[in-house]
């Protein structure tokens, strides 16, 4: 389990008049065991913040704390340990190695962890089974849908149950069956495991899976809200928030 505090973070590209503010003074509290979501318009941030929140970019200026880490204190081989053993990252263009199969794909964090061949492969099962792939272990990338892809690369992400799970459009690749079946397992994966989520989507039926959920609107939190109630008042809830914060750009 893991505690994400982010203060004061802000993140420009570029200098002088080809400055982009990408994020501009987000302070950020997550729970340990706590689903968020972060919705707001292309360009907002989102990406930066959550590349920034796993330590794979770093901010201008600002802090941010894994439980006990401040990651500006950590080296990089510590920050890749890090990463390693702590967070499981899913992106929006999976990055599977091409020449492995989907089964090697998933095993890979576990060699890296250096888990026994008589672990590795009985997790790996279990993980394809739940993402619905059984039947497709030994194929390559290419020999896969991009959904499929995907759904490799989120087994790829949980199967070392790691405490905090980072997701950049978890299920933009997918269709709508196949996303609530993917979220159906990020949320039972976050229960069970008491692991910490923070999924970036542009779906108010994605959204509607979490706890809570944060607005950003040209790199500042616009509003945040807790959730409640069942998933289409949720879900209704989301769209009207996400046209206040679009008709105050
Ligand atoms: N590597 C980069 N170099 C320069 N500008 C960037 C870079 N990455 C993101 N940006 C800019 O920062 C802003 C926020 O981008 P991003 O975090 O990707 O937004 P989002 O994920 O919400 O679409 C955008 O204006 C984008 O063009
Ligand atoms: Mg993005």
């Amino acid at each position: 389990m893991a505690t994400v505090r982010a203060a004061g973070l802000n993140k420009v590209y570029g200098e002088g008049p080809a400055a982009v503010v990408a994020l501009d003074h987000v302070d950020l509290s997550v729970e340990k065991g706590e689903f968020v979501a972060i919705m707001g318009p292309s360009g907002s941030g989102k990406s930066t913040l959550l590349a920034i929140l796993g330590g794979l970019e770093t901010p201008s200026d600002g802090s941010i704390t894994i439980d006990d880490a401040n990651l500006s204190d950590q080296n990089e081989t510590r920050l890749a340990e890090m990463r390693r053993e702590k967070i499981g990252f899913i992106f929006q263009s999976f990055n599977l190695v091409p020449v492995l199969t989907a089964e090697e794909n998933v095993a890979v964090p576990l060699l890296l962890a250096g888990r026994r061949a008589a672990e590795i492969r009985p997790r790996v099962e279990r993980m394809l089974g739940l993402v619905g792939l059984a039947d497709r272990r030994t194929h390559t990338p290419a020999e896969l849908s991009g959904g499929q892809q995907q759904r490799v690369a989120i087994a790829r992400a949980l199967v070392t149950e790691p405490a905090l799970v980072l997701a950049d459009e978890p299920t933009g690749n997918l269709d709508s069956k196949t996303s609530n079946e993917i979220l159906t397992l990020l949320r039972r994966s976050c229960d069970e495991l008491g692991q910490t989520m923070i999924v970036i989507t542009h779906d108010a039926g994605v959204a509607a899976w979490a706890d809570r959920v944060l607005y950003l609107r040209d790199g500042s939190i616009a509003a945040a809200e807790r959730q409640q109630g069942p998933l289409a008042a949720r879900i209704h809830a989301i769209r009207t928030r996400l046209e206040e914060v679009a008709a105050h750009a």
